[in-house]
């Protein structure tokens, strides 16, 4: 499966990346595009620059979008940071990001491909709208969209808003409005797919990727620390476990609409089942998971990229 990662790194989208890259059996890997999200674009984008140096992996990495379409940017230091990967200390990348803009970079990128893509979309989806606005011919080229964000009920930003969408609605009206297939994985699935804190210590002692992520989670649970949780929720790590061990998740088809306006609404993924027979502009929203399954999963990734990448 190809695939392009969108993201803002964030301490649960270095998760998700790696365990991809852990799977190189299931994912080919084409480009990681960056957004203002987490924290600002040029954070981001460093941020996993500095992460792929330190564990000797080349992804192209192109920066993007600044800021959302019509919006001011709402970092999130409270979840991450100020640099937006708060936490570990690494040194700064040697390799520099590819010159071109996310929106040209995938634009270009997936067009050279022999066969349509997977877009992984763990982010605010400003890249990708313009991405699709601009270039319509590109839908086409994208088999689907595997993306972290929106919610059944819940909220992390606001009561019913998750923050991906909250930050910017348009972009993901636009992008739940193309008409590629998406699978969601909402608030609730994240919910299920909780990891013990407990189960990160013994990465202390691991190798240099296993290390990397006790110092990232470490800062990372401080958020369910202080609200008195013994888990925690690497959300963006959701869709690409999907991806790859289908049998832990499971969901149903709706038909959901992007709430813009309003201070207490916006960013709202409005679901309405889709009957049996529909399946035209079905979104699927992944609701169940195993979650011992799933931290499994994550962990067993670290210990093949410690292999993988020895000290
Ligand atoms: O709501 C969770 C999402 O917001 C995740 O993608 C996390 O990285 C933050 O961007
Ligand atoms: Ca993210």
């Amino acid at each position: 499966m190809r695939i392009f990662i969108d993201c803002d790194p964030g301490h649960d989208d270095v998760l998700a990346i790696l365990l991809a890259l852990a799977h190189p059996e299931k994912f080919t890997m084409q480009g990681i595009t960056t957004v203002a999200g987490n924290s600002t674009v040029r954070h981001v984008t460093d941020n996993i620059l500095k992460v792929l140096d330190h564990i000797g992996v080349s992804i192209p990495v192109a920066m993007g979008c600044a800021r959302p379409i019509r919006r001011e940017p709402e970092p999130q230091p409270a979840a991450h940071g100020e640099s937006g990967m708060d936490g570990p200390s690494l040194p700064e990348a040697r390799t520099k990001a590819d010159a071109r803009h996310a929106v040209t970079f995938l634009h270009e990128e997936i067009l050279r491909q022999d066969a349509p893509v997977t877009i992984v979309a763990l982010a605010p989806m400003t890249n990708l709208a313009i991405l699709l606005e601009t270039y319509p011919a590109v839908r086409e080229r994208i088999e689907r969209i595997c993306m972290m964000g929106g919610s059944l009920r819940g909220g992390n930003i606001l009561p019913r808003s998750e923050f991906n969408v909250y930050h910017d609605p348009e972009a993901a009206k636009v992008v739940f409005g193309s008409g590629i297939p998406i699978v969601m994985s909402g608030l609730e699935v994240c919910a299920e797919a909780k990891t013990m804190l407990r189960a990160f210590e013994p990465l202390k002692s691991g190798g240099r990727v296993s290390r990397l992520v006790y110092e990232l989670m470490n800062y990372y649970s401080g958020y369910a620390r202080a609200r008195g949780w013994d888990y925690t929720n690497v959300f963006d790590a959701v869709p690409v476990a999907q991806m790859l061990a289908p049998e832990l998740f499971s969901g149903s088809k709706y038909r959901v609409e992007i709430e813009t306006e309003g201070d207490l609404c916006r960013g709202m993924t409005v679901a309405t089942p889709c009957d049996g027979a529909e399946s035209k502009g079905c979104v699927t929203i992944l609701e169940h998971a195993d979650g011992a399954r799933f931290s499994a999963l994550m962990l067993d990734a670290l210990r093949i990229l410690d292999a993988a990448q020895p000290d």
